[in-house]
């Protein structure tokens, strides 16, 4: 395997040009957490524009799931620009919106005919979902999870609660949305008498029915089978099957957001199926395409049932980023998704044991490739130890590694699906080596 190769000291000149005219003429919103500077991509590797080599187990944030410029993406891509470019499925036919569709519908949960609306983003297919659930049941509340992160247009952001910069001087949002908290087993660990925890989201819902939600007003319980941004927090196991049957006895949509944990990335095509929970709607996006922007709202057939013109997108479904997606699912099914699974294993095998070795790990935890590392500055009442995560993220990229965090204070690692052992075990010791002095610096074990 090549090794990461940092050869100036970062950020080089030429990121710094970068950097300048970034910081003129960019959107102050972005929020980056150490200054990588891409130039180009392939595999599991990008090479900055001082030519600095980083593994990448950031993924554009869980998004090229095939790896960086995947030779098989490349091909269809080219071959469909040098065919058709843009066409507008809101307004005509072409083979590959439908084909994608019926793929796609096959492959998501549930023994039911589906219909597929497509988007160019997250937050456009939890639009689609929101107004679908709105018109068919022709209620108006919604219920999320405190920790949730769904998009930031102003319908998703009225569902998001993971960061409160997120939301701050955008109200009023949608009306009608209450939160609750999302059900986490960290507490378990550290009480496993504590059963009563478990359902914890689905009691506080039960609660919001008999004081403010009136569960006939409710439309949707929309919720990430795994948490993401918010912290990637796996659920006890009988979360999801108890808000399934919640949502049943009430006439709810139950909506699956499964933009950063669905794609094959748990080592399942659908975080859900490790529940075997079967929602009414699901919504993809991130690892669809391999970075082209795509998104799908998955629904039942006979819950989509809104008329012509009620809801599209003039770009949604384009014929390259659907393309890219058939030949995305085909790798996924093939290999990716088996090897998503194993390699998370390894991953977990080899960090499992942190907690017992720094006192600043709380918590190490994930299904497949999605892996959280939880930093605390005390790990019985778990304050979380931000400024020590970023000091991991900012020591990982200078030692060729990049990595994200979630949450407060969790590093997240969300590698292309293409991952390989000898990959995993370098980070591995870039995570140990960071952590120790990190450690050492903050005068912990
Ligand atoms: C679970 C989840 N839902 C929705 C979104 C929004 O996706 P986008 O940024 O493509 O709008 C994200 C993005 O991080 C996400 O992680």
């Amino acid at each position: 395997m090549p090794r990461p190769l940092i050869r100036t000291a970062l950020p080089g000149p030429e990121a710094q040009k970068i950097l300048e005219l970034d910081a003129r003429f960019v959107s102050p919103s972005y929020a980056r957490d150490y200054p990588m500077v891409a130039k180009r991509g392939s595999g599991m590797w990008v090479e900055d524009v001082d030519g600095n080599t980083f593994l990448d187990f950031a993924a554009g944030i869980a998004v090229v799931a095939t790896g960086h410029c995947h030779p098989e993406i490349v091909r269809v891509i080219q071959r469909q620009a040098e065919t058709l470019i843009h066409m507008s499925g809101t307004d005509f036919y072409y083979p590959l919106l439908a084909q994608l569709a019926e793929k796609l519908a096959a492959i998501a949960p549930g023994d039911f005919p589906k219909r597929v609306y497509f988007g160019n983003s997250g937050t456009e297919a939890i639009e689609a979902a929101m107004k679908l659930a709105r018109y068919h049941t022709r209620r108006h509340r919604f219920i999320a999870f405190l920790g949730s992160f769904h998009g930031r247009t102003l319908g998703s952001l009225s569902l998001t609660a993971s960061k409160a910069v997120q939301r701050n001087g955008f109200g009023p949002l949608l009306p009608g949305v209450s939160h609750v908290p999302f059900p986490d087993p960290y507490p378990i660990a550290a009480d496993p008498g504590g059963k009563g925890r478990t359902c914890a989201g689905v009691e506080a819902i039960e609660k919001l029915f008999k004081t403010s939600a009136p569960p006939q007003e409710v439309a949707a319980i929309v919720v990430e089978p795994i948490l993401g941004e918010g912290g990637y927090v796996v659920p006890p196991p009988d979360f999801l099957p108890e808000l399934r049957r919640l949502t049943e006895r009430h006439g709810i949509l139950l909506i699956f957001d499964e933009v950063q944990c669905g794609m094959g990335r748990t080592g399942k095509m659908w975080a859900c199926e490790h529940w075997a929970t079967v929602p009414d709607i699901l919504v993809t996006a991130k690892g669809i395409a391999s970075g082209l922007p795509l998104s799908a709202t998955i629904a039942r057939a006979d819950i989509m049932d809104w008329p012509a013109g009620a809801h599209a997108s003039t770009f949604g479904g384009n014929p390259i980023a659907c393309a890219a997606a058939l030949e995305t699912i085909r790798l996924i099914e093939e290999k990716y998704m088996e090897n998503a699974g194993r390699m998370g294993e390894y991953l977990l095998r080899n960090l499992g044991d942190l907690p017992e070795e720094y006192d600043l790990v709380g918590d190490v935890r994930g299904k497949g490739l999605m892996i959280g590392i939880e930093l605390v500055k005390d790990r019985k009442t778990r304050e979380p130890h931000p400024e020590a995560r970023q000091e991991v993220l900012r020591r990982a990229f200078e030692k060729g590694l990049l990595l994200l965090g979630c949450g407060e204070g969790t590093v997240r690692l969300m590698p292309p699906l293409i991952l390989e052992e000898e990959h995993a075990a370098f980070a591995i010791e870039v995570i140990r080596q960071c952590l120790k002095e990190v450690a050492s610096a903050d005068g912990r074990r």
